[in-house]
């Protein structure tokens, strides 16, 4: 029997399980267990992609909640560690880059229990970016790593991980994507918020270097206020941009731009069915830019650098960092042409939990 302990515990890991744990269905050797952190503990921003995506109920919840990164980090490992010392797993598996991340991995590395890092690999090279300390010490602790594009491997083998613990699996995320595409089309999200297909922009936002002070946030919305004239733009806001927008003083000048249309943050099939008939995407999230890139829909990423390089080289994306004149420019671009034909980044064929879930059982 081989027992894994599976982590996840904000939005964006939710996709990324998913697929994992229908994988392990087909080993009778694998002995899965799921274990939500409470990093994120909203309806519509957890149970909601628990019940869509079809995620068995967590066997265990942490509730650690919202707190300071410090916080937030300690009290996931405080009652993650009786946790694994109750089950003692042969492998913890964590994905992505968020606290619960390296908060469970520190905490399996120091029990001795094997750790496995989906998503592995992947640097934007900015270490003011709490995701970047969460990537490069998740992977610098891990035994297996599992990549997702060619970029990852690379970044791996220069920090000196050694070849036989790094995995190319592909995608987990578009895994998801794949497997829930045609089922988006059943949203009825188009006909409730009154848009036509290719009629509209989506804009999310979330990152604290965006949303966190006034010059940034106000910057983007002086872009938004022009592009908001060309075609409406629906913003489904994030809680945390939501009580910045409010704080900053920004709400009402938001409000005030008829073209923008503010939503609550969406499940994941209203989302996709959004992103798919998108005109163009802004956004600041990792996910999105490998979400576009397989729909075709041009992104236009609101940073100055990406971990996610292949949504660059072959995807639809193009980072347009957050200065007004160079986001309504590169938004004019995309208005005038549809993507050019897409090549689709090596592996990302929907069958990346399956590899995963084979190097686990010890199959390969
Ligand atoms: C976290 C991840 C980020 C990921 C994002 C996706 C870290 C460091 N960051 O950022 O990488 O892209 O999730 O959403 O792990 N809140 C609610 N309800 C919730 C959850 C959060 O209202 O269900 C509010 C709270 O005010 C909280 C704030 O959002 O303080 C931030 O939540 P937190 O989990 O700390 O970080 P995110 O910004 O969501």
């Amino acid at each position: 029997m081989v027992r894994i302990i599976n982590v996840c515990g904000a939005r964006p890991n939710f996709m990324k399980i998913a697929p994992l744990m229908r994988a392990y269905q087909a080993y009778p050797d694998i002995q899965p267990l799921l274990v939500h952190t409470g990093q994120h503990y909203d309806a519509n921003m957890s149970e909601l992609f628990f019940r869509q995506l079809g995620i068995p109920e967590p066997d265990i919840n942490l509730e650690v909640g919202s707190g300071s990164h410090a916080v937030q980090t300690a009290e996931i490992m405080r009652r993650f560690e009786p946790v694994l010392e109750e089950h003692r797993p042969d492998w913890v598996v964590v994905v992505g880059d968020v606290n619960s991340t390296i908060a469970c991995g520190l905490v399996a590395t120091k029990l001795g229990v094997g750790l496995a890092h989906v998503e592995a690999g992947l640097r934007s090279f900015d270490r003011t970016m709490p995701e970047e300390i969460n990537r490069l010490l998740t992977d610098a602790i891990s035994d297996l790593l599992f990549v997702s594009e060619p970029s990852g491997i690379e970044n791996l083998r220069r920090e000196g991980v050694s070849q036989e613990k790094i995995h190319f699996v592909g995608n987990v995320m578009i895994d998801t994507l794949q497997a829930n595409l045609a089922r988006s089309e059943q949203s009825r999200i188009l006909e409730e918020l009154g848009l036509a297909p290719g009629g509209y922009n989506v804009l999310t936002l979330h990152r604290p270097s965006n949303v966190d002070g006034l010059t940034s946030l106000g910057r983007i919305v002086d872009a938004l206020d022009v592009i908001q004239r060309d075609l409406p733009t629906v913003f489904p806001i994030h809680p945390r941009t939501l009580a910045n927008l409010t704080r900053l003083g920004l709400g009402e000048r938001l409000r005030g731009l008829p073209g923008l249309r503010m939503v609550e943050p969406l499940g994941y099939l209203d989302f996709l069915r959004l992103m798919a008939g998108a005109a163009v995407v802004l956004t600041d999230s990792g996910g999105i830019q490998e979400e576009t890139t397989i729909l075709g829909v041009w992104c236009l990423t609101l940073r100055e650098n990406t971990e996610r390089p292949v949504t660059l080289t072959r995807g639809t994306n193009t980072l347009v960092g957050a200065d007004p004149e160079r986001i309504v420019s590169a938004y004019r671009r995309c208005r005038s042409a549809p993507p050019s034909a897409r090549s689709v980044p090596e592996k990302w064929d929907g069958k990346a939990a399956e590899r995963i879930a084979a190097v686990l059982s010890g199959g390969s």
